[in-house]
């Protein structure tokens, strides 16, 4: 469909194979159940339908992401957001919401492994979701042991009506209870950030929240952005910073934003959970999440958090982020917030290149090469709230890349 794109890929997958030879192999700290060596992708029924689900819907919308080729290129967890389940039967047992999901969680797990795709679900570290459906605190062996009896490979965990015991004193038993079951699941800690879980959840989670709720706004992206780039020297393979779930095409941002959006989310090796209805994309919207250039900065296997390198003009609102991937190579986003056009200028110090080394750009939203190498530093023109993903490679690599 996209010939260049996939052309593109290709390449990038060979230079990723001969930089695999000389990186030492990754390793996932604290939670040790072997997930999120890489950042989740997937979909997630809240930010759009929030409590409107149905076994329904959520099938739906998984045959959406196999038929628009999104599920080849990553985006494999289907995950059902609150609101799925009603309550617990006479033995305790979590019971799904039977004018919604009347088969139950299995029946819908296995069409959903059917389709080779993976299924996650929601509960809540406090005795009631933050919908008021029943919640996991002092319930976490049961519910994990259900769970996994259903085949759930993704767990979202949220932290309302808790009681005002710490997160420290809730979430580890969920982690216990999981790894208890046999079942590797991937757990997302959803404690908001409220007591800088970046500390401490690395220990017990695949991904933690940094912030509140996002909301489809420009400045909810510009805030959360901030607020996670904090934190980032605590992510890495197996143990993420989670800023919220993606908002691309939901209507409440233009092109530009929702590019800029992905682009940092990208760099920020956030979780890729796409929040819109699959079934009904506009080719904007899928053209931003479909970008396997900027997927595989997400995906890249080193596993570090991109962050805010510099700040440029008057406002200080022409930012520059940067992180480093396999192979020598060097994500950069120019990310301009203010709200006029301007230049924003990587120089190699603060990117994170030895100052008279020649590198060869990508320009991941454009799907080509600067041309020319550049030393020391490259400017380019960035319209308002957008961004440029770019790619610095060692010139001296400039073979695996052929003609392109
Ligand atoms: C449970 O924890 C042990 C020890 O960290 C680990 O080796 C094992 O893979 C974990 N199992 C699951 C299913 O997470
Ligand atoms: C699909 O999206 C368009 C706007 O992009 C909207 O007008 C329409 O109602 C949506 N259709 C469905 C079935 O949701
Ligand atoms: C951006 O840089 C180009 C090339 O140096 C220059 O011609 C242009 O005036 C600059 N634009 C702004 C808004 O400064
Ligand atoms: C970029 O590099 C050129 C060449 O070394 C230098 O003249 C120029 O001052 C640099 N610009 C910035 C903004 O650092």
């Amino acid at each position: 469909m996209w010939p260049l794109a996939m052309a593109t890929r290709i390449v990038i997958q060979l230079l990723l194979c001969a930089a695999l030879c000389c990186l030492p192999s990754p390793h996932a700290h604290g939670l040790n159940n072997g997930l999120g060596l890489t950042p989740p992708m997937g979909w997630n029924s809240w930010n759009f339908f929030g409590c409107k689900i149905s076994e329904q819907l959520i099938q739906e919308m998984a045959d959406a992401l196999v038929t628009s080729g999104l599920a080849d290129i990553g985006y494999t967890y289907v995950n059902i957001d609150d609101c799925w389940a009603s309550h617990r039967d006479n033995e305790g047992n979590l019971v799904a919401d039977k004018k919604s999901f009347p088969s139950g969680i299995k029946f819908l797990a296995d069409k959903i492994h059917a389709k080779g795709l993976k299924i996650g679900i929601y509960s809540d570290a406090g005795i009631l979701t933050c919908q008021r459906r029943p919640g996991s605190l002092y319930h976490e062996l049961q519910d994990a042991q259900i769970f996994a009896s259903w085949d759930i490979d993704y767990l979202k965990y949220d932290n309302c009506f808790n009681l005002g015991i710490q997160p420290q004193n809730r979430y580890p038993s969920m982690a216990v209870a999981l790894n208890k079951t046999n079942r590797p699941i991937y757990f997302s800690i959803c404690e908001w950030g409220q007591n800088d879980p970046a500390k401490w959840a690395g220990e017990i989670g695949n991904s933690w929240r940094t912030t509140d709720d996002i909301k489809d706004k420009w400045q909810s992206i510009v805030t959360i952005a901030d607020i996670n780039n904090q934190w980032a020297a605590y992510a890495g393979p197996g143990a993420w910073n989670d800023p919220d779930m993606l908002e691309v095409g939901n209507g409440g941002m233009t092109f530009n934003e929702y590019r800029a959006h992905f682009s940092i989310w990208c760099l920020m090796k956030a979780p890729l959970l796409i929040g819109c209805d699959v079934r009904n994309m506009t080719s904007e919207t899928f053209e931003i999440l479909s970008n396997v250039e900027a997927i595989a900065v997400n995906q890249d296997i080193l596993g570090v958090q991109g962050s805010k390198v510099s700040k440029q003009g008057s406002g200080e609102c022409l930012e520059v982020w940067a992180g480093p991937l396999s192979g020598s190579r060097v994500a950069v986003a120019l990310w301009n917030r203010c709200s006029y056009g301007n230049n924003i200028t990587a120089s190699w110090g603060d990117v994170g290149i030895v100052s008279d080394s020649p590198m060869i750009v990508r320009d991941l939203w454009e799907h080509r090469f600067l041309s020319g190498s550049f030393i020391g530093n490259l400017t380019m023109y960035v319209e308002s709230h957008d961004c440029k993903l770019l790619i610095f490679i060692p010139e001296e690599q400039k073979l695996y890349y052929g003609e392109q």
